[in-house]
């Protein structure tokens, strides 16, 4: 299997320029999420990696080779797309095997690789039939299978589940993830939907504006966001965040969210704080407490909604003038909620960004000059 790396890989339409110099290396069988909001850059990235879209500046590697200049047949690279683009009058049969014959393979050796993977993809019984005949989750899978056949180097997925239902797509993620454990073919994946890339990703690569914000486990995306960009992208619902000055405590750097109410800041967190400072505090939707607790923080609410999943529910308030979302276990029963009137910070897993530059005040993966 073959590493890609992109070293400083530009993109211009005209004088306007979508992808900004993006450095990234992604490893030997490696899965790697892009994800961002719709416009970031994606799919521009991941067809520049294809051969679709033209490099304007920066350097392509598919493993030790430079392969700008290089046609997308030959880079032995097989793309999944959104819209499956099958042929719709050939069977399911054909449309596995059509990359094959162009390739003039041995019609015994077709013959065994479709079957085999079918037969990976449960689509054995299926393959006499034409696209039409099928749902849009056997749709999916003639689409991997048609990249599958052709053992390349490295997979590339754009949005491959956007146009199934929720059910389909939480299916389809759990094959895609399976196949991936099995085949270990090097894959980047792209996706405006975080929890896809949490629950796909080893490592997730966060886009804004043709940059990247931050890469990283997604544990560590999830931990540790770089700044507030990555904190209110990741996580659902993402990260609260709050207006607050640092002030000197008993207990050491504290954020003041307003008049009344004082958070102590975890050790870490601290160290990177000047008094003073105009900051955004973090907290997680998971992080609070709703029971009586002494020994932390106490911020009161304002509750305006109340969303119930079952067993855990969204509490939608409002804290120091800003919206807050809480997310909670119902223990089956949602009515007690609506009489909450405080909670209790977990502050352990507070985060601090600096007001100005949105940037984390602690960076565990950054080394403080
Ligand atoms: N041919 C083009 N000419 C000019 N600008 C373009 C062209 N194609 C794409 N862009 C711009 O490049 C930017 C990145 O587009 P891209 O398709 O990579 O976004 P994306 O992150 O995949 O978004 P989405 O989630 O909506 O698919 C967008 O702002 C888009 O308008
Ligand atoms: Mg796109």
């Amino acid at each position: 299997m073959s590493q890609v790396v992109l070293e400083k890989i530009v993109k211009s339409y005209g004088d306007v320029d979508v992808v900004h110099g993006i450095d990234l290396t992604v490893a030997s069988k490696e899965f790697v999420v892009l994800v961002g909001p719709s416009g970031c850059g994606k799919s521009t990235t991941l067809r520049m990696i294809a051969g679709l879209e033209e490099i304007s500046g920066g350097k392509l590697y598919i493993g030790d080779k430079v392969v700008n200049d290089v046609a997308p047949k030959d880079r032995d690279v097989a793309m999944v797309f959104q819209n499956y683009a099958l042929y719709p009058h050939l069977n399911v049969y054909e449309n596995i095997a059509f990359g094959l014959r162009i390739r003039k393979v041995d019609k015994e050796e077709i013959k065994r690789t479709v079957a085999e993977v079918a037969e990976i993809l449960s689509l054995t019984p299926l393959l006499e039939r034409k696209p039409a005949d099928l749902s849009g989750g056997q749709r999916q899978r003639v689409a991997m299978g048609r990249a599958i056949v052709r053992h390349p180097e490295v997979f590339l997925f754009d949005e491959p589940l956007s146009n199934l239902d929720a059910q389909l797509r939480t299916q389809m993620r759990a094959e895609i993830k399976r196949l991936h454990k099995r085949l270990g073919v090097t894959s980047v994946y792209v996706t405006h939907d975080q929890v896809e890339a949490m629950t796909l990703a080893d490592r997730i690569v966060v886009m804004s504006q043709g940059r990247i914000e931050q890469v990283g486990t997604p544990m560590e995306l999830f931990m540790n966001p770089a700044n507030r960009f990555v904190a209110g992208f990741i996580g659902s619902p993402p990260m609260n965040q709050l207006k607050a000055v640092i002030v000197d405590s008993k207990d050491g750097p504290a954020a003041q969210l307003s008049e009344t109410v004082q958070i102590p800041l975890p050790a870490a967190e601290g160290m990177g704080a000047a008094i003073g400072q105009s900051v955004i505090i973090g907290i997680r939707p998971e992080d609070v407490l709703l029971e009586a607790n002494e020994s932390l923080p106490t911020v009161p609410l304002e509750i305006n909604l109340i969303e119930p999943l079952g067993s855990e529910a969204l509490i939608h308030a409002v804290v120091a003038d800003e919206p807050f979302v809480i997310k909670t276990d119902t223990h089956g029963d949602i009515d007690h909620l609506n009489h909450i009137t405080q909670f209790y910070v977990n502050v352990d897993r507070v985060k601090v960004f600096d007001e100005k530059s949105g940037l984390a005040l602690y960076r565990p993966d950054q080394k403080r000059g």
